[in-house]
């Protein structure tokens, strides 16, 4: 990782205040799992939502592929991704 920047959900927001809104959108939708699945999620999201802003369902599905949860389905992480694009849109 020499030379390069590493980003955690961590620093995002210092309380609930000042969530960032996929940490609040991950909240709201009931999104939220464990401490190993969760932080990447996020983290995929944030990337993905860079550069889709708008993302449709299967868009959101394919983006979070890589990020392999058997605990539960995907359902209320997939509605937390979109709610967190629609709020980043100023929606
Ligand atoms: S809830 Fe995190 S890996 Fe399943």
């Amino acid at each position: 990782m020499e030379g390069h920047e590493i980003e955690t959900i961590d620093s995002w927001a210092s309380s609930e205040d000042d969530f960032h809104p996929i940490q609040a959108a991950f909240k709201a939708e009931h999104g939220l799992q464990c401490g190993f699945c969760t932080p990447a999620m996020m983290l995929t999201a944030k990337e993905f939502l860079s550069r889709n802003p708008a993302p449709s369902e299967e868009e959101i599905r394919q983006a979070l592929s890589g990020n392999i949860c058997r605990c539960t389905g995907y359902v209320f992480i997939v509605a937390a991704v979109k709610a967190a694009a629609e709020t980043m849109r100023g929606g």
